[in-house]
């Protein structure tokens, strides 16, 4: 099934939490939806579900207007954020429960039904625990009978809310492939939540990053992560440092550093802002470099020195222990930038502007060649 969303809107008395969210997701896509706490994944997910309204906007699957259908008749698979099973029903009572409640026209007989639940346990990797009740289950069984109690009703959307939340890292690594698989299996439709990068980039097609209630990007990993749309984005993932530069004819510049590495941009001339990962900055030892090491702090294979440079700017960066051995406080290093992102003034909200501008649309960085 294919979901097209376009200018939805929604809020909780004088709150927008949607501003605004254009979507399409195609039959049989994977796409993860990433972003901060309270950015507006679970109200986006709840409106999809039929579970909330939007008070603009439009969402259809198919081609047919899903806010004219009511939340039972959309066929949805939720697992939601916080959602357990219920207790005193066995593994296989609670993944036919949604068909035993179905109106009695379409719901299926009791050996159909008892069929399903079969394949399913079959298909989830757990008929050993069938008879089993959800307190006696580890919480990834619990997360794959949560899936299987989704899955049972044929669903044409499935709709997963941090359904891995409360998992250790290992259970996660191990159910995301299990996940991957089940998708393409069923040959659903899903939208997948998750605050987990590493997560909705291994499992996804393609990534939807949101923030403050609008969509800031959607793309593959190396989309993402090469070409960040927005400061927002660029910070979210992981460019934590942001240095003053001035561009002149496509190429940043500034004391004490190298950026000769990065590409050249079509990008007006002026004042900007590099953003760079802590592991994208390589302090060079150089007697004239205008950045001091302050002191080196270790997590084993990765060093942290922390540098002040020539503006009183502090920032720590990562470099490999063993290709920072030389690294000493109060030496002076060069900073060469390995990769970087640039944004000018006026998005990232820096020099003169104390707020971003919110309604401007970040500037396509496109790869010119000059
Ligand atoms: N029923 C409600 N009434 C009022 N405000 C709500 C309601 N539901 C959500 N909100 C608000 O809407 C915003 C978005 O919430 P939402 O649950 O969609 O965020 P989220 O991205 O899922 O966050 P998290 O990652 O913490 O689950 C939040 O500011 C939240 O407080
Ligand atoms: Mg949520």
């Amino acid at each position: 099934m294919a979901i097209e969303i376009a200018g939805l809107r929604k809020s909780f008395a004088r709150n927008e939490v949607l501003k605004g969210i254009d979507l399409e997701v195609r039959d049989g896509e994977l796409i993860a939806l990433l972003g901060p706490s309270g950015s507006g994944k679970t109200t986006l997910l709840r409106i999809i579900a039929g579970l909330d309204w939007p008070d603009y906007g439009k969402l259809e699957v198919d081609g047919t207007d899903w806010l004219a259908i009511a939340a039972r008749d959309r066929r949805i698979g939720f697992v939601f954020q916080h959602y357990a099973l219920f207790p005193h029903m066995t593994v296989r009572k609670n993944i036919a429960f949604g068909l035993t409640v179905r109106p009695q026209k379409t719901r299926p007989d009791a050996a159909a039904i008892a069929a399903r639940v079969d394949e399913l346990l079959q298909f989830l990797q757990i008929p050993h625990l069938a008879d089993r009740l959800p307190g006696q289950l580890s919480g990834g069984q619990r997360q794959r009978v949560a899936l299987g109690r989704a899955l049972a009703i044929e669903p044409r959307v499935l709709l997963l809310d941090e359904p891995f939340g409360a998992l250790d890292a290992a259970v996660r690594r191990d159910l995301r492939a299990w996940l991957r698989s089940v998708h393409d299996a069923s040959g659903s439709t899903t939208i997948f939540v998750t605050h987990d990068q590493d997560e909705a980039f291994e499992l996804a097609d393609r990534v939807v990053i949101m923030g403050e209630g609008k969509i800031e990007q959607i793309g593959t990993a190396d989309q993402i992560h090469d070409h960040p749309a927005s400061p927002f984005v660029a910070r979210f993932m992981g460019a934590t440092i942001e240095l003053p530069v001035t561009v002149t004819a496509g190429r940043a510049s500034a004391p004490g550093i190298d950026a000769a590495r990065l590409e050249r941009r079509a990008f007006a001339d002026g004042p900007a802002t590099l953003f760079v990962r802590p592991g994208d900055l390589t302090p060079i030892a150089d007697p004239a470099g205008l950045w001091r090491v302050k002191h080196v702090s270790s997590t084993g294979a990765v060093l942290r020195p922390v540098l002040s440079g020539p503006g009183g700017q502090e920032i720590t960066v990562e470099v490999l222990r063993r290709a920072a051995d030389t690294l000493t406080p109060g030496q002076t290093v060069l900073l060469r930038v390995e990769a970087g992102t640039l944004f000018p003034d006026t998005l990232s909200g820096r020099s003169g502007h104390s707020q971003p501008v919110p309604e401007q649309k970040p500037v396509p960085v496109k790869e010119t060649q000059i």
